[in-house]
């Protein structure tokens, strides 16, 4: 898939996370280059709104990625469509914030289901398709959220930083394979995920432009997808010098003033 020739030929793709936002762009952009893209969410409507742009190469998957008896369905359903994925994008994703720490279990499975386990209900569906490919790929999305520890993100940021490791863990193991496994970490882009955000986003990009970045970072060959390099940087930074973040920024962004008593 490295190869320019790879991507010059027409790929079969599976986008998870596709009815909107980051995935929704990729979708868009894929079915431009002349590509067969399987989408996956959970509502139909979406996506067979986007499925007009090219009914006969784009193939409507409904599925919950964090439910494990609908992923056993549409792993078979997939294997029904195609018998060869080229390139996996397991974009779908949610975000919960925890005011206050209340710690609340059920926000916190919540935000696993889908961005943890649903990632790897994702790969468990693809891997035996991936296997037909001369050069599969794999991508994850994550977050630069993951980076260093953010007020309110326990659960998002966890779940984020779960993505890292279980991507970064699958390249180690599939290193004697074709399989190139790739992490991307969008900072912050302009969807339906952050439009409820109440604090200020610095450098919000648009959707179309992460797709474009995450789109030429596969074709490049890349196995790790930072962006924008504004925001990775100094968070990188950061996380080296952390006692910065911790005593001079955090402090400003958390709005816990004191805990709670019993
Ligand atoms: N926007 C950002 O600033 C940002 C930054 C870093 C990382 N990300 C990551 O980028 C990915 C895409 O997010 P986005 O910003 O594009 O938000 P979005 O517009 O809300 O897209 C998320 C998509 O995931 C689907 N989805 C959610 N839960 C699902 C589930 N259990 N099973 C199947 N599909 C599910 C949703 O569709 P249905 O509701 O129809 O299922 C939706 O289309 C997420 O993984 C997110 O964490 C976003």
């Amino acid at each position: 898939m490295a190869d320019a020739a790879t991507w010059s030929s027409k790929l079969n793709i599976w986008v998870t996370g596709a009815g909107s936002g980051i995935g929704e762009a990729l979708v868009r952009r894929l079915i431009a280059e002349g590509h067969f893209v399987i989408i996956s969410g959970r509502n139909r409507a979406p996506l067979l709104a986007i499925q007009q742009a090219a009914p006969t190469r784009v193939k409507v998957l409904d599925c919950d990625v964090g439910n494990d008896q609908s992923m056993v369905s549409a792993a078979s359903d997939l294997q029904e469509i195609t018998d060869q994925l080229d390139l996996v994008i397991a974009c779908a994703g949610t975000c919960e914030y925890d005011e206050g720490l209340t710690l609340d279990i059920d926000s916190y499975r919540r935000v696993f289901d889908a961005n943890f386990f649903g990632l790897v209900n994702t790969l468990r569906a693809s891997l035996p398709l991936l296997g037909g490919s001369r050069a599969p790929v794999f991508v994850a999305v994550g977050s630069l959220s993951s980076v260093i520890g953010f007020p309110r993100a326990e659960a998002y940021g966890a779940s984020k930083a779960a993505v890292d490791y279980f991507t970064q863990a699958v390249r180690a193991d599939t290193s004697l394979t074709s399989l190139r496994t790739v992490l991307v970490r969008p900072g912050f882009i302009d969807t339906p995920l952050t439009r409820k955000n109440d604090f200020d986003m610095p450098f919000l990009m648009a959707p179309e432009k992460a797709a474009e970045r995450i789109l030429s970072g596969i074709k490049a060959g890349r196995h790790t997808i930072d962006f924008p390099r504004r925001l990775s940087w100094p968070l990188r930074l950061l996380r080296f010098f952390s006692p910065v973040w911790f005593r001079l920024i955090a402090p400003r962004m958390t709005r816990i003033q004191k805990l709670r008593k019993a």
